[in-house]
């Protein structure tokens, strides 16, 4: 065993761990924008507080938000503290996105209040700000993420969060689950998609449900986004790295579920292609509804 493998050891398996990071991050430039465009849209309500505390990205994937998006933009000095549930994202993120002094990967999962004061995450803390890009849509219970978010805040910490709630996926997944090759493998497809899917208004439940976790709420808001990838191809990638069914299947049934996937998921405009006008290039966008929200923790009085 390497020294990386056995730091960073797998738990049990949850809900939207995801252990396929070569996958997820090989393309990983359409997210990282998106992540960008993300902080953009809030970053004028941000406080900076001096001496810079450090900061927190939560479900950080394979790493590239934190090295490539998070440690340009951030204030100089600030330390990034990236942390994932799965072992294996660690593992990658550690070996193709370690920046030494900069960002420190350690393992986590959000939703644990037990082990939480005993994580390193905590000893590391308290953070100024946490970063959630596109995790709280793989959490069937976002409460139990948002109270340890609101613990590991300093006073007046803000969380910034992107989610997707709606995205034709869910529905590909709904059809294949009642298809008798598939359904075996698929009887949780339920547990898989956005809490926030079936919700009329998406911002007003997530807004309340921050409210009552004494989140002072910034921005809310909810709109199409579109990941801008160069093929077809890329975008299978994508669809294969977050599925959480396909490990479950024969070998030799996988590529046939993967397909029906991806077909599905281009009929209902899950995929949409255009022509860059600058570059004549096609684009392939891969398309979804997004929340952005940014949220304060109360400021202890005189501070
Ligand atoms: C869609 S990826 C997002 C990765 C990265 N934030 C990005 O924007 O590219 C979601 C990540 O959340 C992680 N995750 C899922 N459940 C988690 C939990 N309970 N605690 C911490 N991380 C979790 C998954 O393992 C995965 O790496």
């Amino acid at each position: 065993m390497t020294l990386l493998s056995s730091s960073f050891k797998s738990g049990p398996v949850r809900h939207g761990v995801m252990d396929k990071p070569e996958l997820y991050g090989r393309y990983s430039g359409p997210i990282e924008a998106a992540a960008a465009r993300a902080l953009d849209e809030v970053w004028p309500l941000l406080r900076w507080s001096r001496p810079a505390l450090p900061v927190l990205d939560i479900g950080c994937g394979p790493g590239d938000v934190a090295a490539k998006v998070l440690a340009p933009w951030l204030p100089r000095g600030t330390k990034i503290v990236a942390c994932d549930i799965s072992a294996e994202m660690l593992r990658y993120a550690q070996a193709n996105n370690s920046l030494p002094g900069v960002v420190a990967y350690e393992r986590l999962d959000v939703t644990d209040a037990l082990q939480l004061e005993q994580s390193g995450v905590w000893r590391r803390g308290p953070y100024s700000k946490a970063f959630a890009f596109m995790l709280l849509q793989w959490l069937p219970d976002n409460r139990l993420a948002l109270g340890n978010i609101y613990k590991l805040l300093a006073p007046g910490g803000e969380a910034l969060f992107t989610i997707i709630t709606k995205i034709c996926l869910y529905e590909a997944y709904e059809k294949m689950s009642q298809d008798p090759r598939w359904e075996p493998y698929m009887k949780d497809w339920p547990n898989f998609v956005s809490p926030y899917c079936p919700s009329e208004d998406a911002a007003k439940d997530f807004q309340e449900l921050l409210q009552s976790e004494g989140f002072e709420v910034l921005h809310c808001s909810v709109r199409p986004e579109a990941l801008a990838f160069a093929s077809e191809e890329q975008i299978k990638v994508v669809l294969k790295s977050v599925n959480p069914f396909v490990n479950r299947l024969p070998e030799d049934q996988r590529a046939e579920f993967l397909e029906e996937v991806f077909q599905r998921f281009c009929r209902m405009n899950g995929m949409t292609k255009d022509v860059d006008p600058m570059t004549r290039e096609t684009k392939y966008n891969f398309n979804y509804m997004s929340m952005t929200a940014l949220a304060r923790k109360a400021a202890k009085l005189g501070l």
